[in-house]
């Protein structure tokens, strides 16, 4: 039989003559049943070596088999399946305890505790950092999500925050002098859930003081490097690359590009406004952009199916906001063809222009993006990561870690009608840029790691005449500001060192390093996309009397 803890498997034997013993207690033995077994290991007969496993070279030869507890329900799954056969994920997380007893799940979370363990040694060894936590039950931090609220039972009708990160304290820490912080904190944000997002999640955070944005990507290459070095035995070359935000903008529509691979975008709205094709001048006429997506290979591959209204590309465009798709096939024999406008409707040359700029070759396929640039940019974006899969122009082995810098301090709200701090309020702006806050570039940067945004910081503001003006620009008056922020501003008034931090997506990294798609295999327990935990039944409904006595009434009947 196969004995299993969580550093493997290995092979016990018993049999009637060299191990009597035990043999009619292996007997009664059923799979999960937990055993203590007593015997000697031996080598393995040259016939059933097993390279495939790390102990394969030996096995038990056990004196006595001790049944020391039977399973006594039927089994919801098999734990011990085979990598290509599957369990359907409500299963496994109504049953995680079992699912992580499998040995990917338990692999997953060894993982997670090596990595957790490596930024530990790194921080605290290396380079002086301490851990200190901070509260759970708080005020919001403007992280810019829903936050998720918790009634005061001794203070009626108030509620505290969960943190949506350790923002605020972190920089008080700060002031206080504690230079060099690091947590392994959870977080919490009442968000739409995708593939790489949790309801609460962890993060690595840092802050530091007296130090510029040099030194805090270096001292994170360094980590990072450590990391991967204590966990994967991998070598990375620094310094990373770095894009600013614009140029990954331009170059691939997205401050989180994917640079495994190239599809890079082409912008030629200055070619196109002149075009008669009237959807892309117009585009360019209003204040937009057209840019292209040249695709190699991408004629033949491609169907004009896919591509039109109720093809599968189309879909994608479309649900990023995209009205149409346009697209030019380029013919093996150099011809162009499109469909019908837009060929006509440009001239020989603008033609040539087009190939030469795109770097077009025969078999080529360019996809189209005309409208305001954010459309543009999310749809190619898209298009790009869809052709990419498809065409198996990514290579799993690759790893590409990119800083992205220079973040524009504000974007623009269109629901609000007012700018929004792009990364938090307190992030500070390049000194050059000060006197124009609204266009001005942020001290901020994001690590990405294969297309993921794994991280992300900045230098904060930690001058009150800064800060004041950062509020001005995001609309928020001096009382919004006392009210939400005056603790903070306050202590910034008793001499505040320079400063700045980071923190990164401590799941998504683990995901990303197990090779896994989705962040709940990358968390013990983790919650649906319904952000619910099937294992526990959370969310719940509450006795009434634990309702009164936090002063709440509810109005509506939960979903059973
Ligand atoms: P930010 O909001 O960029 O920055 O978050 C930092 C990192 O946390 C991860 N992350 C998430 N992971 C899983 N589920 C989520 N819902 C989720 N939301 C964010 C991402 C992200 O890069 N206080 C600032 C940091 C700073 O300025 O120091 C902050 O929280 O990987």
């Amino acid at each position: 039989m196969d004995l299993r803890d969580r550093s493997g498997i290995s092979q016990i034997v018993s049999d009637p003559i060299r191990t009597p013993a035990s043999y009619e207690a292996a007997g009664d033995l059923r799979n999960e049943y937990v055993v203590k077994i007593t015997g000697r290991v031996t080598k393995r007969p040259d016939d059933s070596l097993n390279p495939r496993l790390p102990t394969g070279e030996v096995e038990i030869y056990a004196d006595q088999v001790e049944l020391l507890n039977a399973v006594r329900k039927q089994l919801p799954f098999q734990v011990s399946i085979s990598e290509t056969e599957s369990v359907r994920e409500d299963l496994r997380l109504r049953y995680r305890y079992l699912d992580l007893r499998r040995e990917r799940m338990s692999q997953n979370l060894q993982l997670r505790h090596q990595v957790i363990k490596a930024i530990r040694r790194f921080l605290e060894d290396d380079q002086a950092f301490i851990e200190i936590e901070t509260p759970i039950l708080t005020r919001s931090t403007p992280e810019g999500a829903r936050d998720y609220l918790v009634p005061s039972r001794v203070n009626p009708s108030e509620f505290y925050a969960l943190p949506q990160s350790p923002q605020l304290f972190k920089q008080l820490l700060m002031v206080s002098g504690f230079d060099r912080y690091y947590q392994i904190a959870r977080c919490f944000r009442d968000e739409d859930l995708r593939a790489d997002r949790q309801p609460e999640f962890t993060q690595l955070d840092m802050e530091m003081s007296f130090m510029s944005q040099e030194e805090i990507l270096a001292l994170n290459e360094a980590l990072v490097c450590h990391v991967f070095k204590q966990v994967k035995g991998i070598d990375l070359p620094t310094p990373f690359p770095r894009l600013t935000y614009a140029e990954a903008m331009e170059r691939y529509g997205s401050d989180k590009p994917d640079t495994r691979y190239g599809l890079e975008l082409v912008d030629v709205s200055d070619l196109m406004q002149d075009s008669g094709f009237k959807v892309f001048s117009g585009a360019v006429a209003s204040g937009g952009i057209v840019k292209v997506l040249p695709i190699p290979g991408g004629n033949e591959a491609v169907s004009n199916v896919r591509i039109k209204p109720g093809g599968d590309l189309f879909r994608e465009a479309s649900e990023a906001g995209a009205k149409g798709l346009a697209y030019i096939r380029v013919r093996e024999d150099g011809d162009i063809d499109t469909i019908g406008a837009i060929k006509d409707n440009l001239t020989e040359a603008q033609k040539q222009e087009l190939l030469s700029r795109t770097g077009a070759q025969p078999g080529y396929l360019l996809l189209f993006g005309a409208g305001d640039a954010p459309t543009v940019n999310k749809t190619l974006d898209r298009l790009r990561q869809v052709v990419a899969r498809e065409l198996d122009l990514i290579d799993p082995e690759k790893i590409n870690l990119l800083w992205i810098t220079e973040f524009p301090m504000f974007e623009w709200n269109a629901d609000e009608k007012r700018l929004e701090a792009l990364h938090h309020p307190f992030t500070a702006p390049f000194p050059e840029d000060a006197d124009d806050l609204k266009t001005a570039r942020a001290q901020a940067y994001d690590l990405v790691f294969n297309g993921f945004e794994v991280g992300g910081g900045s230098l904060r503001i930690y001058q009150p005449e800064m800060q004041k003006q950062v509020f001005e620009a995001i609309g928020l008056s001096d009382e919004e500001a006392q009210n939400k922020f005056g603790f903070l501003l306050e202590a910034f008034e008793f001499g505040t060192p320079p400063h700045g931090g980071i923190a990164y997506g401590l799941d998504r990294w683990v995901m990303l390093l197990a090779g896994e798609e989705s962040i709940r295999d990358a968390i013990a327990f983790p919650k649906t996309q319904q952000a619910r935990c099937l294992l526990t039944s959370a969310p719940s409904e509450v006795d009434s009397k634990q309702l009164k006595e936090l002063h709440i009434s509810t109005v509506s009947k939960p979903k059973t």
